[in-house]
């Protein structure tokens, strides 16, 4: 089955939304959209998007805000095995990939259980997309041949924080962290004190792809202090290439590089 099958009444598609600009969104995700008898959207999913939903589609708010209104993860699984069930073609439109950080298993396995289905249709994550709308690549030949994508909505040493911050100050790669904004001063903290050197080039990046999108630039032992009143979404990039940061707005990237 090709990505560009059309849908079928009574599954459900996983469509990676990308990082808010919906001109961002893969070919076979605005068919999914185009084709849904139902969507349930993220709040960080492309809302742009929407407009390419046919007018009698129906369009769920199933938004989980940090510290905000929320829908339980349980409901939304509900949700989607329900309206599938009635024989609807159900779109799940997340942000980025729902594969990273995207809780994308959860509802394949749900609806697995439920015998419901599902096509997962893959796409642009903000922890690639987010550093490229800045200028950063998190590889570049001859300065760093790898990159490490963690989150850090658990400051290091809380009881649930499963990451290796001695391991990640030396592992060599670009860190990407992602849902890390509000930690970013215990985080930068924790990697000074494995041995990264202070001087490493940082940078943060906020509503990356949309009109809005702040880029601020420090080394290592400042970032969070120039980073300080950012609000999330934003994505934090750690190591050399950090310093290909460029202020410039999204939009007029993608411009320039087609
Ligand atoms: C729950 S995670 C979901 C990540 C998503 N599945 C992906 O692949 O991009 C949400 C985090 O992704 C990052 N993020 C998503 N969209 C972003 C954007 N447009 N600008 C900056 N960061 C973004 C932020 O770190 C945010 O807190």
């Amino acid at each position: 089955m090709g990505t560009l099958t059309p849908l079928r009444p009574g599954t459900v598609t996983l469509v990676a939304g990308g990082p808010g600009d919906p001109g961002l969104m893969t070919v076979a995700g605005r068919a999914a959209v185009e084709q849904a008898d139902v969507l349930l959207v993220d709040h960080l999913a492309p809302q742009g998007a929407l407009a390419w939903a046919r007018p009698d589609a129906e369009v769920l708010d199933v938004a989980k805000l940090p510290r905000g209104r929320t829908t339980p993860q349980e409901r939304i699984n509900e949700l989607l095995v329900t309206h599938a069930r009635a024989g609807r073609r159900v779109v799940r439109l997340k942000g980025g990939d729902g594969f990273v950080f995207g809780r994308g298993m959860e509802e394949v396995l749900a609806c697995a259980e439920a015998g419901v289905p599902t096509r997962v249709l893959p796409g642009v994550s903000s922890a690639v997309a987010v550093p490229a709308l800045a200028g950063i690549p998190v590889t570049h030949r001859g300065i760093v041949h790898g990159f490490s994508v963690v989150s850090g909505h658990v400051p290091p040493g809380h009881p649930t924080c499963t990451l290796d911050y001695a391991a990640l100050a030396a592992t060599g790669t670009t860190l990407v962290v992602l849902m890390g904004v509000a930690n970013l001063s215990c985080i930068a903290a924790e990697l000074l004190a494995h041995g990264l050197s202070p001087e490493t080039p940082a940078a943060v990046i906020a509503r990356g792809g949309h009109p809005d999108q702040v880029v601020r630039t420090a080394c290592l032992a400042r970032i969070a202090d120039v980073a300080a009143g950012l609000a999330p979404p934003a994505v934090t990039v750690i190591g050399d290439v950090a310093r290909f940061a460029v202020p410039t707005p999204a939009t007029e990237l993608v411009e320039e590089t087609r």
